[in-house]
């Protein structure tokens, strides 16, 4: 089994009907269309081919030596045990480090999701695989409309000249948000892939939303970051507005959601230019960066991918300067992750905090960007009393894969770690979650959930 189970069964099952999948496929394709991620674009030399498809097709805007990048970044992928698009090419699904790979994964997912409904009518005779099936989607992307190389190029090259000119970073204007001293924050990260356990998710976390509402508690939610591939509008559209647990800015429930290293491949554009202006997103004020506080705790949201695994602007100074200004409690919560047990971790994002520990450790962190989620033992730092990444909202990840890190890296104690998985194929896949903050006073109850629903699957308590 892949790593792509809703649309990949949808195709298989429609495949199986043979002859008479054209009018049944339409059905299907509808909504494989939603599901928004194909499968053959976690593949490597799936990718390789269809980027020499560009090049060849293209008209040269895309300059030679970004070309280059980009297939040495392919080939590196491909001679990886660690990543691929299913378990016999890696433990983790392949989503680059390299902005314009993530654009090709873009492009390309948008071609086929786009012609799903020309692809399925009618099946050709002899086309019995999903593998089968890709194959013909290389005549597709070579002829069709939106598909064609020249297309593809274009957007590609656009995304580079987005990348080199970002979206503009507010600095200094972090609004202030007070939240009552029994608030509900709901939190995810990583989930912008739409895929069905993800979607199931984002059901689970609307009804913890529900019940906070019912009890008579303030509610929030937060996204820890990342849209895939790229963060472009359209994928917000697609894999992230659709399935956000609020629905309407009048539902009175706070939308906050942090930037990711996957947002910023776009230059950021749909993250600023769209997220943040959606009304229920307007309690950022158009900030990247954020404060949520009340009588105990001061929740200080960062960004810390405007620059890749580092604090853009005065974000430094101004966690420093809340430290100072405050006997609150701190919470930092990040895309990024501060330290890891799983990988080797840029040491710039600490260093600009630097002058925050000076003042005094904070009291939690709370982060995504690693697709697994776990509570670290008490104190694992100087500078922290309570660390949990919480990055498995929607990236499939094996449960038996041990990290992408080498050499010598630092080992933390955990006090948890989520293991709940669904077994295909002899495959532990991780099931996807979140979790639950629940404010008391000077205290939080911490509970981890994840995709099926029912009870918690691990509690904690921030003191
Ligand atoms: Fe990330």
């Amino acid at each position: 089994m892949g790593l792509l189970d809703g649309l990949k069964e949808k195709f298989e099952a429609l495949l199986g009907r043979g002859s008479e999948a054209g009018p049944v496929g339409a059905a299907f394709a509808a909504e494989a269309a939603d599901a928004a991620i194909v499968e053959q674009v976690l593949d490597p030399a799936f990718l390789k081919a269809r980027l020499e498809d560009v090049k060849a097709g293209g008209t040269g805007k895309v300059p030679k030596e970004k070309y280059e990048e980009m297939f040495a970044e392919l080939d590196r992928a491909q001679a990886s045990p660690a990543v691929g698009a299913n378990p016999s090419q890696g433990g983790q699904a392949y989503l680059p480090r390299s902005p314009e790979v993530s654009m090709l994964q873009s492009t390309i997912t948008d071609c086929i999701t786009s012609r799903v409904e020309q692809l399925f009518e009618p099946m050709p005779p002899g086309h019995h695989s999903f593998g089968e099936f890709l194959l013909r989607e290389t005549e597709v992307f070579r002829k069709f409309g939106p598909c064609d190389a020249g297309w593809a190029e274009t957007v590609i090259s656009q995304g580079i000249a987005d990348l080199e000119g970002k979206s503009g970073f507010l600095d200094g204007k972090a609004p202030d948000v007070g939240i009552a001293n029994d608030a509900r924050l709901v939190v995810v990260g990583d989930w912008g892939t739409g895929l069905p356990a993800a979607r199931a998710v984002g059901k689970e976390m609307t009804a913890k939303v529900a019940e906070a509402k019912k009890a008579g508690r303030e509610v929030h939610v937060l996204h820890l970051g990342d849209v895939y591939y790229s963060g472009w509008k359209e994928e917000y559209k697609a894999r992230f507005m659709p399935y956000w647990p609020v629905r309407s800015a009048d539902e009175g429930v706070g939308s906050w959601a942090l930037n990711g290293n996957h947002d910023m491949y776009s230059g950021g554009k749909g993250y600023f230019g769209y997220l943040l202006k959606d009304p229920r997103f307007a309690g950022h004020r158009g900030s990247s960066y954020f404060c949520l506080q009340n009588s105990h705790w001061q929740l200080l949201g960062l960004d810390s991918a405007y620059i890749d695994s580092d604090l853009a602007g005065s974000q430094g100074e101004w966690v420093a300067g809340k430290q100072r200004g405050s006997a609150r409690k701190t919470m930092l919560l990040s895309h990024h992750q501060p330290f890891s047990d799983f990988v080797e971790v840029h040491p710039r994002l600490l260093e600009k905090l630097q002058p925050a520990f000076d003042v005094r450790p904070v009291d939690a962190w709370l982060w995504g960007h690693e697709h697994l989620c776990c509570e670290y033992g008490p104190n694992p730092e100087s500078y922290l009393r309570f660390g949990s990444c919480i990055g498995h909202g929607g990236v499939p990840v094996l449960l038996d894969y041990e990290g992408s890190g080498s050499g010598e890296r630092k080992h933390y104690p955990l006090t948890w770690r989520a293991t709940n998985a669904e077994t295909r194929d002899e495959h532990r896949w991780q099931m996807f979650g979140y979790a639950v903050l629940d404010f008391d006073g000077p205290g939080i109850d911490v509970a981890y959930y994840d995709q099926q629903g029912g009870p918690a699957v691990n509690t904690a308590r921030i003191e």
